[in-house]
């Protein structure tokens, strides 16, 4: 039931007489927030939709941060790769690493050099050196009995942000894993290459190869192939609930083959492969199935799963598959599941155990597919849905399924009960509003997943933009004893390689910059402020440009957000009964384009506290602005 339905409880009387006959009006907007009854909400509510899309992962969250680290791929180059000295670099193919690392990066040192040799890597971009200690991982092939230096070093400058030297003692004959630690400084920018050195006269004439160098800083929650703490950070002060991964149309993958496979992006990093992502670059798959689990626990996220449902983004390209071309794809994801949840003892439960993780996983939530309304999937999804479901259920009773659309069209009818369906929507700010009553009005006999939702049309998240999303926010908040689940999209952007725009959180490799835009704060209001249920609130004026939702928390705090879509200020007084203060959290800005940018950041929030009158709260909306009052 929504409030839309409360209002219409008295056959007659629009939700105006009500209110006015119950109010004595002060001037401006006046609710009262009723403290019976209500509607439970989900507790799931705000949460992350992550895919690779911008270098977020390689070159973003993923603490790995050398590009190119690994050569991978049909057609290798040497990006991101230099040499130092007397020496040159090529790729090489005749001394793997690994089955899956097939190539290594040769460095062919002159005869009779007497300098100093070595190779370079210019990151993603740049390399964000945050002064924390940091890790290198690599193999290296040739007769070397002596030192090589790992540093971080300012291009241009010299400037060495963190130096160590290494004893090697390696042979021609086979690779040797090393592994060092060096201290860094913080650098000012982005503006730093890795560089592996040497005595050249000690190997002139002689050529080394090179496997998989990886750098890594102090990762978050010091976890071991984790994540980069200045991204995670960030993400954690939201306080989500859960995390939808890995993808979006990463996950689909452009053909058959391109299709993100769980199955190589698991187990030690030299046995990953990579896969041609969707988003025109190359994915290492370093951040992997259990990588993407290890965050979720490691940030108090719940796993939303998303596996591979017979469709890739060509349609044409191998897919869509029905009938029995579906089965080996349905039994992998009954792999992929095993692999997570099932005990050590059994065949895929092993393997992750083997891993190094031996309690399964805590996954209950799986969506099938990404947008199967889209793109040529609608007419076979009915079918795909179907058989992903039943053989998922049939196993996993307890899981919460999802399907990618709610497009009626695309799905069985009925729905089995208890699956849940996918809404996404980019649309412009006015859109969004527009969007405010869309949850009032849907069929209601499936709960939802707003998996993707956002401003579009900006490079970044604009004012107006962010209000707009917070009207949208409230339309579902209002119902979220229906939506159970809501994630803005995408999440982040490595502005230097941008595939989409907006993003919630831009950055470039300078250590610092993070942005928190202004929908970043929309996001983190909404989601440290939240109640488990929601409360009705009359009012003498109509939504619109301002809006609003009530919660509380166990009966004893309470939520109003407020959100003005005008350039008008807005005078509220807020009746929550028997309460008597509040902090008012504000974020807004008179200029409806006001951004924070990689180059600057005008828009901050603001707290105040509030005292009521007879549980009133009295306080002003400014334009454009989005608000929580949060009392007790
Ligand atoms: O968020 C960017 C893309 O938008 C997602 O990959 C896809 O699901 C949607 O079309």
């Amino acid at each position: 039931m929504s409030f839309k339905g409360v209002f219409s409880l008295k056959p007659g009387l629009s939700a105006l007489s009500i209110c006015c006959a119950l109010f004595q009006t002060v001037q401006g907007i006046s609710l009262q927030v009723n403290k019976s009854g209500g509607n439970a909400s989900s507790s799931l509510m705000y949460g992350f939709m992550f895919e690779d899309i911008n270098h977020s992962g390689d070159g973003g969250i993923y603490g790995q941060i050398l590009r190119n680290n690994g050569l991978q791929g049909t057609a290798p180059d040497l990006t991101a790769w230099g040499a130092v000295g007397d020496a040159t670099i090529a790729i090489d193919f005749d001394n793997p690493l690994t089955t899956a690392i097939p190539h290594t990066l040769r460095l062919d040192v002159a005869s009779g050099t007497s300098g100093t040799v070595g190779v370079t890597n210019t990151g993603y971009w740049g390399i964000p050196v945050d002064g924390s200690e940091h890790q290198t991982y690599f193999w290296i092939k040739g007769d070397i009995s002596g030192d090589i230096t790992a540093s971080l070093v300012g291009n241009g400058t010299g400037t060495i942000y963190g130096s160590t030297s290494i004893p090697v003692s390696s042979t021609s004959d086979n690779f040797t894993y090393v592994d060092a630690s060096l201290s860094t400084e913080k650098a000012p920018n982005g503006d730093v290459y890795f560089e592996l050195s040497l005595d050249g006269a000690e190997v002139a004439g002689s050529s080394l190869y090179f496997g998989l160098v990886q750098l890594f800083p102090t990762t978050y929650k010091d976890r071991y192939n984790g994540l980069q703490p200045r991204i995670a950070n960030v993400l954690e002060a939201v306080e989500a609930s859960f995390l939808r991964f890995p993808g979006g149309n990463n996950l689909e993958g452009e053909s058959l083959d391109n299709r993100w496979k769980w199955n190589e992006t698991i187990g030690p990093v030299q046995d990953r492969p990579g896969r041609e992502g969707t988003w025109s670059y190359y994915n290492t798959d370093g951040l992997g199935l259990d990588e993407y689990l290890y965050w979720c626990e490691d940030m108090g996220l719940s796993p939303l799963l998303a596996i591979w449902a017979g469709f890739a983004l060509e349609a044409g390209a191998g897919t869509p598959l029905t009938g029995d071309a579906l089965t080996p794809y349905v039994n992998d994801v009954l792999n992929e599941l095993e692999y997570i949840l099932g005990d050590a003892s059994t065949a895929y439960g092993a393997i992750r155990a083997a891993n190094g993780r031996t309690e399964p996983w805590d996954v209950t939530i799986v969506e099938i597919g990404n947008e199967d309304n889209l793109g040529g999937g609608c007419s076979s999804y009915a079918e795909r849905f179907t058989a992903f479901y039943d053989a998922i259920n049939e196993k996993y009773p307890d899981v919460t399924l999802i399907a990618s659309t709610n497009d009626a069209s695309c799905l069985p009818s009925p729905m089995p009960s208890g699956a849940m369906v996918d809404y996404h929507d980019y649309n412009t700010p006015d859109g969004l509003v527009g969007q405010f009553d869309y949850f009032d009005n849907i069929d209601r006999t499936s709960s939802y997943l707003v998996g993707e939702y956002a401003q579009n049309g900006v490079e970044y998240p604009i004012m107006q933009g962010a209000v707009g999303e917070a009207v949208f926010m409230i339309g579902m908040e209002r119902n979220s004893d229906l939506i159970k689940m809501a994630s803005y999209a995408p999440l982040l952007q490595l502005v230097n390689s941008t595939q989409w725009t907006p993003n919630l959180i831009p950055f470039t490799q300078s250590p610092d910059n993070v942005v928190e835009t202004t929908s970043y704060y929309v996001q983190q209001m909404f989601s440290v402020n939240r109640g488990d249920t929601i409360k009705e609130v009359t009012s003498d004026s109509a939504f619109g440009p301002v809006y609003w939702v009530a919660s509380s928390a166990s009966d004893s705090s309470y939520f109003v957000k407020l959100a003005n879509y005008g350039s008008d200020t807005q005078d509220l007084s807020v009746n929550i009964n028997g309460l008597t203060t509040a902090k008012l959290t504000l974020v807004g800005d008179d200029d409806p384009h006001a951004a924070n940018t990689p180059d600057e950041s005008p828009v901050v929030p603001v707290q105040s506290t509030l005292s009521s009158s007879n549980g009133t709260f009295t306080f002003t909306l400014p334009a454009w602005s989005v608000a929580v009052l949060a009392a007790s």
